[in-house]
């Protein structure tokens, strides 16, 4: 199939568009490159010998976004492109809500004009919210407690209310967990701006120099060892999960919700111990106040996907820190190295 995948040249978008290539698909790449490098793309075309079309564009040129639909033979569309970072959310609500919303709008707007009804949408386990108990089901409610969540939900809610009212809309909605981890030939990874959000890429800055040390968020929270848990996933199992969906949508019309996570929580300490492993020696970190808006523990029940997809994870929480490693290690200033 010829899959668009927007925000392709970032993180997760370019492993799955690796992903996508080497199952045999053709791609075409749409990206604001306002949160990653095309370099990602030329790489992903270098380990796969598949050329890779790219197409510089943002989702709020509607004008723009229509003309490719126009012109370009899409069948379905992978849709990554979107800020994602919660604390940034909270401090410019009305961008994230424009950027991520009226964008995907005009996106779907295209698709329908076009006679595209196949999408895979990036949510998130941030929909889940706090209060709902884990490990977190597909038919909780959902709630999130930040401007960034809140996008995801209300694109969730839009995608719903399409599936509903048009049966011709194959629509898959994927709720990662904690993507980390890079292709095993550490040519592609995270390559985050400014300072690191999450805690791998963080801890990954720190073994190659850039970050003094690891400020740990919470000591003292309910868990074995005081720190806060979370579902890791390799983001190369992440993006074997998207191929899965693709897969299934293109055999069944309607509207599919699934968590893409391991069903393990793992501890701050024990990622860091993990990557400590990866790179041969102990690393610096300081126990620090939490961090507003976290929750003690949270993870995936990741059966329905496994049900219905085939799909589960393999990887370990060891190979993502080696593979996450690798990357940084090789890149250490990501694709401006
Ligand atoms: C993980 C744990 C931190 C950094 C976020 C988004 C979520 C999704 C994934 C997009 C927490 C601790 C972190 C640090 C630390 N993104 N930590 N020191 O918060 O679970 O989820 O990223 O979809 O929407 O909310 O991930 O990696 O930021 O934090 O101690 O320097 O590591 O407190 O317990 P999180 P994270």
């Amino acid at each position: 199939m010829k899959v668009l995948v927007t925000g392709g040249s970032g993180y997760i978008g370019s492993h799955t568009t690796l992903t996508l290539l080497e199952a045999g698909h053709d791609v075409l790449v749409l990206d604001n490159l306002v949160n990653s490098s095309e370099e990602s793309l030329r790489r992903v075309a270098e380990l796969t010998g598949k050329t890779v079309q790219f197409r510089q564009l943002d989702l709020l040129d509607e004008a723009g976004v229509d003309e490719l639909f126009r012109t370009e033979p899409i069948d379905s569309v992978i849709h990554f492109a979107g800020l994602k970072a919660v604390g940034e959310s909270v401090q410019q609500p009305l961008r994230y809500y424009y950027n991520n919303v009226s964008g995907t709008i005009n996106l779907l707007r295209a698709m329908d004009a076009h006679g595209v009804h196949s999408i895979v949408f990036s949510s998130s386990a941030t929909v889940y919210g706090g209060l709902n108990p884990f490990p977190y089901i597909e038919k909780m409610d959902i709630g999130s407690d930040n401007p960034y969540g809140r996008t995801k939900e209300q694109i969730e809610d839009i995608l719903s209310d399409i599936g509903a009212a048009d049966e011709r809309w194959q629509i898959a909605l994927l709720r990662y967990f904690n993507p980390v981890g890079a292709h095993p030939s550490g040519r592609i990874g995270e390559d985050p701006l400014g300072i690191p959000n999450n805690l791998v890429p963080f801890i990954a800055q720190v073994a190659v120099g850039r970050r003094e040390k690891l400020m740990v968020f919470g000591g003292d929270y309910d868990t074995p060892d005081g720190t806060a848990q979370r579902d890791y996933i390799h983001v190369m199992d992440l993006a074997d999960g998207h191929v899965a969906a693709l897969d299934y949508i293109s055999r069944h019309p309607g509207v599919f919700r699934w968590n893409l996570g391991s069903g393990v929580g793992s501890s701050v300490l024990e990622v860091l111990h993990s990557f400590e492993k990866a790179v041969g020696h102990s690393l610096p970190y300081e126990i620090a106040p939490r961090r507003a808006g976290d929750l003690p523990a949270f993870w995936a029940d990741p059966s329905a996907a496994l049900a219905d997809l085939g799909w589960s994870t393999t990887k370990t929480l060891d190979e993502m820190c080696q593979d996450h490693w690798r990357w940084q290690k090789n890149n250490p200033n990501g694709y401006s190295s």
